[in-house]
């Protein structure tokens, strides 16, 4: 059998590793660098084009280049999100049979989970180049606030290629196992991971190899691409300004911007000012180029990301909240994600915490390595042991009448756990009992993400209220939720149908 391979599946970069010996390595791309962009794309002759391939050309297919996919996985295509997405890609976004997401790219539909296959598929193809040998099983990491839809979709993902995703675990997780392992620490840590598209933040308590996590918390819509957008939205406002044109209709105009936006504020990492220059961005009515030309400074870039970094500090304070956790009895803050090499972030984190951050992480090859270390604990021959405990970010419960959610697992509640819940039926004679379960932390399951819509069916016809039905919610290491049901007098299992899974 195949060796494990761990992948960190980005939303704007990939990562993947393995145990090989004693030590745990990177995977490269040809020889060089150890990223491969989460970019896929067709371009005018049909050829499908993933990683730097699609990179390379996306400035001039903007159309057919799709980027962030990860942010529309297991959504519905009428949440938010979708909404918010449609507003700042080029590609077209579509309503799919089940409420999804399709994507229109060349002329083509796609589903996310096989725009996610696309490029596991394409990880897998080099980690074989590099291998010189096949590679069918992978350990995969997801957001933490990923919900058990999302977490599916990549479950899936990895089916339409035979890769078996033989486990999920969460990124901040992952990230602390590349910390911790092998160094027989007793300590409490906070992962702050910043990457391009999501938030997380966890907080886990290090006993040798038993990695606790006490609390969770994210938003999966908070990354680098939101830092880029701000920006972009003050170059457009600023052109608008001087020249009376309006540049968003303009997709290639736009990608260019686009592209600027991200490397200046890279820049502005290690550099007080940059200069944001597009030259021939457009003409004028009367045929004259015009140009975009001015100097960012990293002052300004701070005032229209402040924002931003509020709401991750927010977000920190709920989960420091519910661990019940004083900032100043951390013992190291992690730093994960490309995003948190801003220098703003960091001065945030050092004055909540009143110490600067840990040095023992890299912040894009950690969740990679810490999913290459807990696939190698997973291996038959493996002296490893870890334990890992994790908890579902949000709280998963069932409607109630007049669409009230009850909750059944709290956010927080570790994982592996199982719960039963005990239901009857509502008129005579009835034999099957239907339940829509949800996941988030409103009160109201209109709020909530849909998880399923479950059929219970067997039961003894008998008048109302007089048959019972014990229904079992599981949820397994991976925040991944099945559910079960029997009758609590004979202990026969019932036929449970999901009849939907999405809005
Ligand atoms: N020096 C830097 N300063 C500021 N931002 C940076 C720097 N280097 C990289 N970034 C930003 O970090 C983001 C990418 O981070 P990373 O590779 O960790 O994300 P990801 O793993 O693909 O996404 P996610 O974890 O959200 O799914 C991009 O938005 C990029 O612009
Ligand atoms: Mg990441």
């Amino acid at each position: 059998m195949s060796k494990i391979i761990g992948i960190d599946l980005g939303t704007t970069n990939c990562c993947a590793a393995i145990v090989e010996g004693s030590a745990v390595k990177l995977i490269p791309y040809k020889g060089g660098e150890f990223i491969i962009p989460s970019i896929f794309a067709i371009d005018d002759k049909g050829n499908e084009l993933i990683g730097h391939e699609a990179k390379r050309q996306w400035q001039l297919n903007p159309r057919n280049t799709v980027y962030a996919a990860k942010r529309l996985v297991g959504r519905s295509f009428s949440s938010d999100v979708v909404e918010l997405m449609k507003k700042t890609v080029a590609y077209e976004l579509k309503p799919g049979e089940r409420n999804d997401v399709v994507l229109d790219v060349g002329h083509k539909n796609f589903r996310l989970a096989e725009i996610s296959a696309k490029i596991l598929n394409k990880i897998r193809v080099v980690a074989q180049d590099y291998l010189g040998e096949k590679v069918t099983r992978a350990v995969v990491t997801v957001p933490a606030y990923f919900t058990d839809r999302q977490r599916q979709a990549v479950k899936d993902a990895g089916k339409m290629i035979q890769l078996e995703v033989v486990r999920i675990i969460n990124e901040p997780t992952a990230a602390a196992l590349a910390y911790g392992i092998g160094k027989n620490l007793h300590e409490t840590v906070v992962i702050y991971d910043l990457g391009g598209g999501t938030f997380d933040v966890s907080i886990i308590e290090i006993r040798d190899r038993v990695f606790e996590v006490k609390a969770t918390g994210g938003d999966i819509f908070l990354g680098g691409l939101d830092f880029d957008q701000a920006m972009i939205e003050y170059v457009l406002r600023d052109f608008a300004e001087n020249h009376g044109i309006d540049l968003s209709s303009d997709p290639v105009a736009m990608q260019r911007i686009k592209d600027l936006a991200e490397r200046v504020k890279i820049d502005l990492s290690s550099r007080e000012q940059a200069p944001f220059s597009v030259p021939f961005v457009t003409m004028t009515p009367q045929g004259q180029p015009l140009n975009i030309e001015f100097t960012f400074t990293r002052a300004m870039l701070e005032e229209i990301t402040g924002d931003l970094i509020d709401r991750t500090v927010d977000i920190l304070m709920r989960v420091m909240n519910d661990a019940s956790l004083d900032p100043k009895r951390v013992d190291e803050l992690l730093l994960v994600g490309g995003q948190t090499r801003m220098p703003a972030v960091q001065k945030r984190l050092t004055e909540i915490f009143g110490k600067t951050p840990s040095k023992g992480v890299h912040p894009d090859e950690a969740v990679a390595i810490g999913a290459a270390l807990y696939a190698n604990s997973l291996e038959d021959n493996s002296n490893l042991r870890l334990q890992l405990l994790d908890v579902i970010p949000m709280a998963i419960g069932l409607e109630k009448a007049g669409g009230a959610f009850h909750t059944v697992f709290p956010r927080n509640a570790p994982i592996p756990n199982a719960r039963a819940v005990e239901a009857t039926t509502s008129y005579d004679g009835q034999t099957e009992v239907a339940m829509r379960i949800f996941q988030g932390d409103n009160p109201h399951v209109l709020h909530n993400e849909l998880l399923g819509d479950f059929l219970f069916s067997g039961l003894k016809p008998g008048p109302a209220g007089k048959a019972r039905l014990e229904i079992t919610f599981n949820v397994n290491i991976e925040g991944i939720l099945t559910m079960s049901a029997r009758d609590p007098d004979t202990g026969k299992q019932m036929k449970t149908t999901v009849r939907v899974t999405q809005h």
